[in-house]
């Protein structure tokens, strides 16, 4: 079922974002139950009176699972639904303060340079029409300057509407023209609060871009490009930033969420305890205060933490949830595993969701004219070599398809120009013929599928 693009995350019901996460992840059923009632919860606390509001903290999770089974897919998917600024990050990216590498509240400034952005595209679409206008103006004032004489016994402004149709239709778009462009790159230089290795390393760069090119020169471009130019800058222009910014961080605090993959990662090992566990569990430990509720000032302003909603995930395959450290474990209190994929999991992976893999690789083939059709006996088998191939060597989940899809097809990807016109039927003996040799050679299997 479509929803119109308008439906935000926020106003989805639980049942809803499971049904949205349906086209596209396999099973994981507790999974999406889970992360769908703890977005909507949100909403929920957002309904209520202030006072009752700030008491509810959102209810953080931990999915854990083992690789390829859809835990990042599921975040990105949420992601994409949502008009909730959203960020995924890898714990593993980050050290603890003091040490070279990112310190953990740069995931706050980036969660709030994403909505920033978020903010000023959707502000930037309400002025379209707007913009369109001004930078339309704009062109014909350099295709036919205010000054220039009346063209035959057309007053100005004829001439002016008669190349606003022909600018329209495309007529100009290679014409050369002159612009400045001393405006274009706004430069800014706003480190704020606390600034990082990196803010101040871009705040450099635009420095060195300043004195390098000098301000503003003139340049030739075709009308096209100015177009672009035009309208890159009367969008800056019409865009209120102050007010994106207020928005933004609204919707950070309220309703921003984050996710951290690799969570496992920064947990202890087991056994003794060496040096790079002290460091993980510095970067833990970090962590603690932005999840519980801080302030990180950013360049657009102090940022409070306490509503942002953090899931968390890791295979957990060495480690296990119980060795983090106990305050993180503390705040994470859902967890919700991911099951293992089967054969049948694997056969609907091919062929259910939107965009399933078979789908992807017939529109592939299709641009060169080739129709490839797969029987159902095929995915049968596809599916099963799949997972034979996981039992036998690494459990690598779902990715195991792309391998054996890859495989399967190479020959017909390289020749595909050649059987254009043509359509190819993929039955279970085909699948056999391709990849039956390889199967039956543990170590060929290792090195290839
Ligand atoms: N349940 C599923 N349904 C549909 N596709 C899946 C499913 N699980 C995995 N996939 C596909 O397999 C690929 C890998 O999945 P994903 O990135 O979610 O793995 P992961 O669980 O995050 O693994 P890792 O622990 O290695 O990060 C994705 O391209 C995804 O489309
Ligand atoms: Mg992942």
């Amino acid at each position: 079922m479509e929803y119109p693009k308008s439906r935000k995350l926020d106003e989805l019901k639980p049942r809803e974002i499971v049904r949205e996460l349906d086209n596209y992840i396999i099973g994981q059923d507790q999974a999406k139950r889970t992360i769908a009632v703890a977005i909507r919860n949100r909403t929920r606390r957002k309904r209520l009176p202030e006072a009752i509001r700030d008491e509810v903290s959102p209810k953080n999770i931990i999915m854990i699972g083992p690789t390829g089974v859809g835990k990042t897919e599921i975040a990105r998917r949420i992601a994409r639904l949502s008009n909730a600024p959203f960020i995924k990050v890898e714990a593993t990216k980050y050290t603890e303060v003091g040490y070279v590498g990112r310190d953990v509240e740069s995931i706050i400034r980036d969660l709030m340079g994403v909505a920033v952005q978020q903010v000023k595209a959707e502000l930037a679409e309400y002025q379209k029409e707007k913009v369109q206008a001004r930078v339309e103006e704009r062109l014909l004032d350099l295709i036919l300057p205010p000054t220039a004489a009346p063209v035959g016994q057309d007053t100005h402004a004829t001439t002016r509407e008669k190349f606003r149709t022909m600018l329209r239709d495309g007529a100009f778009d290679d014409r050369e023209v002159e612009i400045n462009v001393a405006s274009r790159k706004r430069v800014g230089i706003e480190v704020m609060g606390q600034p990082n290795m990196e803010e101040l390393q871009e705040a450099m760069q635009s420095l060195g871009s300043i004195f390098g090119n000098g301000k503003g020169h003139n340049r030739k471009v075709s009308i096209r490009r100015a177009r672009e130019i035009f309208t890159e800058e009367e969008t800056e222009k019409a865009v209120d930033t102050d007010r994106a910014i207020d928005e933004a961080k609204d919707r950070v605090e309220q309703m921003g969420i984050v996710f951290i993959d690799e969570i496992d990662k920064v947990a202890k090992s087991g056994g003794a305890s060496s040096g790079i566990d002290v460091s993980r569990e510095g970067v833990q430990r970090d962590l603690l205060p932005i999840i519980e509720g801080t302030s990180v000032s950013t360049k657009w302003g102090i940022i409070d933490t306490t509503h942002i909603l953090f899931i968390a995930s890791g295979a957990f395959h060495v480690s296990k949830p119980s060795d983090l450290i106990p305050e993180l474990q503390g705040r994470f209190p859902l967890r919700v595993e991911l099951n293992e994929l089967k054969s049948d999991d694997f056969y609907r992976i091919l062929t259910e969701p939107t965009n399933a893999i078979t789908m992807q690789y017939r529109e592939l083939l299709a641009t060169e004219g080739v129709t490839i059709e797969f029987e159902d006996g095929a995915i049968r088998r596809i599916s099963e070599i799949a997972w034979q191939v996981n039992s036998t060597n690494d459990n690598i989940g779902a990715r195991r398809l792309f391998t054996v899809m890859e495989k399967l097809l190479e020959e017909l990807s390289f020749s595909a120009d050649e059987l254009s016109g043509q359509t190819i039927t993929i039955t279970a003996k085909y699948v056999d013929e391709r990849l039956s040799e390889i199967m039956k050679n543990e170590d060929l299997t290792r090195f290839i599928l």
